[in-house]
């Protein structure tokens, strides 16, 4: 049964809601009530087309009726089981089964609950393995400028959104970035990857130079930024970042949050770009977005690396209560199947040039000052308002859900990517009410 509760019914007081204005939100909620294949609908009963997968996660669309009895089953069969010194079947299954969809040698995993906690767990991995194999100086973690890694110390130190790091003063120490890849200047409007900008993965040079590669263990960036505004790598960038690691012998980690579980047509971005980095983050599609589970997915080199010592010693002091939750395994298994039944994994590859199209008809629209593309992503970037940046996109991102269509906003950049289920008239009319609204803010 659907339950469409009317806003003005709601207490809103005691939920402090993440990363929302919330007392601009709670003078006028925003508030879905079921949710089923590309549409969420509305408490007030409206069909809301979905161009952003949930928060970029429900890849197969919404309601999958396997994955609600896969859970059901798991939750009357086994609630819970300790994955610390014990075990239980469907976690080694489910792992096996991430194993087998991994790029080429990426075929150990470690599970988590979220993104944030992929990213520090591939981040202490890093620190463990380094010292393990006898490089205990290699201690630095380098980031990107304008990269997203969560939310946690480790992923917000690595991180380079402002807004996300000014607030909180305390970082991780030893941390520093490499240059982000966005320029407007040389790239605006490009189609899938741009032309420029590979030279700027030198900038590993520039931190070696500065820090001592023997004190650097890992560089951590998203094969594609997600949150930041959508931000394709520029040609050629990815393999040199990963050239240079192997010169400085650098760990690389994808953060392959948003882009992992066939976003871009492939896979997993590694797969996409040929570039297979030591380790690979994973969360949001590991499930559909239904239960909360993330994956770190490990090289035998850097597992490896770590057996070491006594039989009877744990080799990693990390891990979380839930990690290997049997209901997310359960979710995350019934997951696989559907993509592997539907061909989801690939299925964007055939949406890709239609999506482009599609986004790159905008151009010439008020304000419209760039448009990127790659696989089944998509951002719209308007200009923004003098001295309120920010507000254009907010406008527009209202009044597309107003009319019909739901996206996520960053800044005044709209960034869109549809379930893997998407089909042309979908993406139709989500341009169609995305120009509208476009014209509307001008
Ligand atoms: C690239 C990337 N890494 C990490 C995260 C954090 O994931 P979570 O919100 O599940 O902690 C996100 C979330 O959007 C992400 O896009």
């Amino acid at each position: 049964m659907t339950v469409h509760q009317k806003p003005n019914t709601l207490q809103t007081d005691s939920f402090w809601m993440p990363f929302t204005a919330n007392r601009q939100f709670k003078k006028a909620p925003r508030l879905f009530a079921s949710a089923e294949g590309m549409h969420y609908t509305t408490v007030d009963g409206r069909k809301v087309i979905d161009g952003s997968a949930g928060l970029w996660c429900v890849n197969a669309g919404h309601g999958r009726k396997e994955i609600a009895a896969a859970v059901e089953r798991q939750l009357m069969n086994l609630d819970f089981a300790p994955s610390f010194q014990m075990g239980h079947p469907i976690a080694f299954d489910f792992a096996r089964r991430l194993a087998e969809i991994a790029p080429k040698g990426l075929d150990r995993v470690f599970f988590t609950n979220s993104g944030s906690e992929s990213v520090d767990t591939a981040l202490k991995i890093a620190l463990a393995y380094h010292r393990a194999t006898g490089q205990p100086t290699r201690t630095r973690l380098i980031g990107r400028e304008r990269g997203y890694h969560g939310v946690g110390f480790g992923g917000m130190s690595v991180g380079g959104m402002v807004n996300n790091r000014r607030a909180f003063a305390t970082h991780l120490p030893g941390v520093d970035h490499i240059r982000h890849t966005y320029d407007l200047a040389r790239n605006a409007f490009a189609r899938d990857l741009p032309a420029h900008g590979a030279e700027l993965a030198d900038d590993v040079e520039r931190l070696v130079a500065l820090h001592g590669a023997d004190t650097i263990a890992a560089v951590i960036v998203e094969p594609v930024p997600g949150s930041t505004g959508v931000l394709p790598p520029p040609q050629g960038y990815l393999q040199r970042l990963r050239q240079l690691c192997d010169k400085h012998g650098i760990l690389l980690i994808f953060d392959e949050v948003i882009t992992g579980f066939g976003r871009l047509g492939t896979p997993f971005a590694a797969d996409f770009f040929a570039v297979t980095p030591d380790m690979m983050t994973t969360a949001k599609g590991i499930t559909n977005g239904t239960i909360p589970c993330g994956a770190v997915f490990a090289s035998r080199k850097v597992h490896d690396g770590l057996m070491t010592g006594p039989e009877s010693q744990i080799e990693l002091f990390h891990g979380y209560t839930y990690s290997a939750h049997p209901v997310a395994c359960a979710a995350g298994l019934a997951t696989l199947d559907i993509y592997k039944d539907e061909g989801l994994l690939t299925r964007g590859a055939k949406f890709t040039e239609y999506w482009r199209d599609a986004l790159h008809a905008l151009k010439g629209l008020p304000n419209v000052i760039d448009i990127r593309n790659v696989g089944l992503m998509g951002a719209v970037e308007l200009a923004p308002r003098k001295d309120a940046v920010g507000a254009r996109g907010y406008e527009v991102m209202v009044d597309c859900f107003n009319r019909g269509l739901y996206f996520r906003t960053s800044g005044d950049t709209i960034a869109m990517s549809p379930p893997l289920i998407v089909e042309r008239s979908h993406i139709d009319e989500m341009m169609s009410i995305l120009s509208d609204s476009i014209k509307r803010a001008a």
